[in-house]
Order: C-alpha cells, then structure tokens, then sequence
C-alpha cells in the first residue's frame, strides 16, 4: 500500500524516519510531503494513496474526492476537527487519532504558559507566582488530567469539568469537580481549555465566562481557536483590564488584541503544543503502527468515524 504523510507542520526527522521503518517493514510504500504552501500541493499528491498521515493538515471533501484509493486517514495527534468525517464516512474511508500520543507536550506548554503569563512574560514587571492558586481545568482527558497533576506538583489547586465524567471520575483523577462551567470560571485564577473543537463547542467561550473569572484572572488556550468567541474576549479584556489571555492557537482577531491590550495577551506564532521531539515520535509512530495494523488485520480500534 502507498502511505502518504503530509505534513504543512513536519515531524522531526527522527520521527519520520521511524514512520518510514514500520510502514516499509510492513511491505508499505511511503511518501513524505512537507513543508507545503497550498492546499492544493496536498489535493495534487493523493491521488494514487491508499492511506494518509496527517497532523492539522486539512482532509477536506476535495482531498476525499481526489484520492479513489483512500482506505484510512490517520490524524497523529487528538483532534480531528481537521477531517471533514463526513465526506471520509461517505467515501468509507476510515479516520483515527493517535490518542494521548502527544498529551504530555502539550500539559507542558498549558503549565509553561501560566508561568509565563504569572512572570509578566518574563519581563522585569513584578510578577506573580502561581503556587497557592486554582487552575481550572475545562475538559479533563488525557491533556487535562496531565495538566491537573503537573499543577498539583507545583502546588496549585485543581479543579475540573468534563461534561463527559461523573465528579468520581475527576476526583479519582485528583482534581476537585467544579458544579458547573460558571462555578468553574468564577473560582479559578487560571482556566486551562482542553475541549476539542465541535459544532457544541465553538464559539462556546465567550464574555459571560470569560469575566466570571477572579481578579487578575488568566486564561490560556491551548485547545482550538475556535472555541473562543472571539469578540466576547474582546469586550472581556476591555471591560476587565485585569484579566490575561494566553493562546497557543493565534486568534484571528490577533492584531487588533495585540493592539488594544499589549502584554496581557500573548499568542505563540504557530501552533506548538504538541512540538517536541517527543510527541513527534509518540504521534508519528502511533500512527503509522495503527496504519500497519489496520491494514494486516482490519484493527480499528482508534477509528473516530462510523459507515
Ligand atoms: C492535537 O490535536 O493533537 C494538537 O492540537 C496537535 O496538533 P499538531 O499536530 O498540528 O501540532
């Protein structure tokens, strides 16, 4: 089978490196894409694929379209808001996940990000330290959990919501359950947001939320863009010149953030949680292991689609 991985974001060499070597033991072919500017460079490479390994890369219903031998996507990494389910489902082409592959990464950057927004983003303004202080955790899956427990050991308290877990779930996970979303925000100087992106949860965190939170409140996305209303975090950070922003996924409405509130809100230049050496093999191996495997023995158990 030819496997494609087509990656705007690439892996380390390393990690592509180890894809190569599982798939090719396996009897696959692979080709590498990276680095690409348009859409359509990716569109142009699938045409003869029977498998793709993706991160953020944009599986539309016109990649589908222009890939007749597409069996299975495989989205290294959590979120698969970047696969269009429903054209992959049509065409039966299977589309999983790498769960957790890539958690730690990005627990690291959601816990380096309070530091940063705490130490004035390490700047010599007087600071802040985060001991002592409640981070709210909004989802409590693999990210969250991770969060929750590097938290802990810096001696902050924890509380959580995961619209999907019962309170015992979050208590065994070691965070307080908080009543609600509102109780959440209202209680913790840091909110940590680990929701994936759905037709439930975009635009879902907005000025209501934002400015139930404490003073000197900090906020910090390391989830999707998408799930902030972006004018509502607009008008929060206006009308509340206490509270913080941290964002790995730049908003859209950047500049004008940038412009009207300075330092309290600090976006990184490209999305990098789950950037590191680490999560790239993890990810990176996962997939192309699930890819091996579904294609010697039909496993699908990651498969996050359903025909
Ligand atoms: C994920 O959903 O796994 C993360 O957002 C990582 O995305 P990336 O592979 O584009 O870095």
């Amino acid at each position: 089978m030819k496997v494609l991985v087509a990656t705007q974001k690439p892996f380390s060499a390393a990690a592509v490196s180890g894809i190569k070597n599982i798939l090719t033991g396996a009897g696959h072919q692979v080709e590498v894409l990276e680095n690409y500017a348009e859409q359509a460079e990716f569109v142009a490479a699938v045409a003869d694929v029977d498998a793709i390994i993706i991160r953020s890369d944009k599986v539309t219903a016109e990649v589908i379209a222009a890939a007749p031998k597409l069996k299975i996507v495989v989205r290294a990494g959590a979120g698969y808001d970047n696969v269009d389910l429903q054209a992959a489902s049509a065409a039966k082409v299977v589309v999983m996940n790498t769960p957790g592959q890539n958690a730690n990464a990005v627990a690291e950057l959601a816990i380096g990000m309070m530091i940063y927004m705490a130490r004035t983003q390490f700047t010599p303004s007087t600071g802040s330290e985060i001991m002592g202080k409640t981070v709210g955790i909004q989802a409590f899956g693999n990210v969250g959990r991770l969060v929750g427990q590097k938290a802990a050991a810096l001696g902050m308290k924890v509380k959580a919501i995961d619209p999907f877990l019962p309170a015992e779930k979050i208590v065994e996970g070691g965070a307080v359950p908080a009543e609600s979303l509102e109780d959440l925000y209202a209680t913790s100087n840091y909110v940590s947001i680990h929701i994936p992106a759905t037709p439930q949860t975009v635009r879902s965190i907005g000025y209501d939320l934002i400015t139930k939170m404490p003073k000197g409140g900090v906020l910090v996305n390391t989830a999707r863009k998408e799930v902030i209303d972006e004018a509502g975090l607009a008008k929060a950070l206006e009308d509340r010149t206490d509270l913080k922003y941290a964002t790995d996924v730049a908003p859209d409405n950047l500049a004008e953030l940038k412009e009207k509130f300075g330092a309290r809100v600090y976006a990184t230049p490209k999305k990098m949680g789950a950037q590191t050496a680490e999560a790239n093999m993890n990810a990176g191996l996962a997939a192309a292991n699930q890819i091996a495997d579904f294609f010697a023995t039909g496993n699908t158990r990651f498969q996050v689609n359903k025909f």
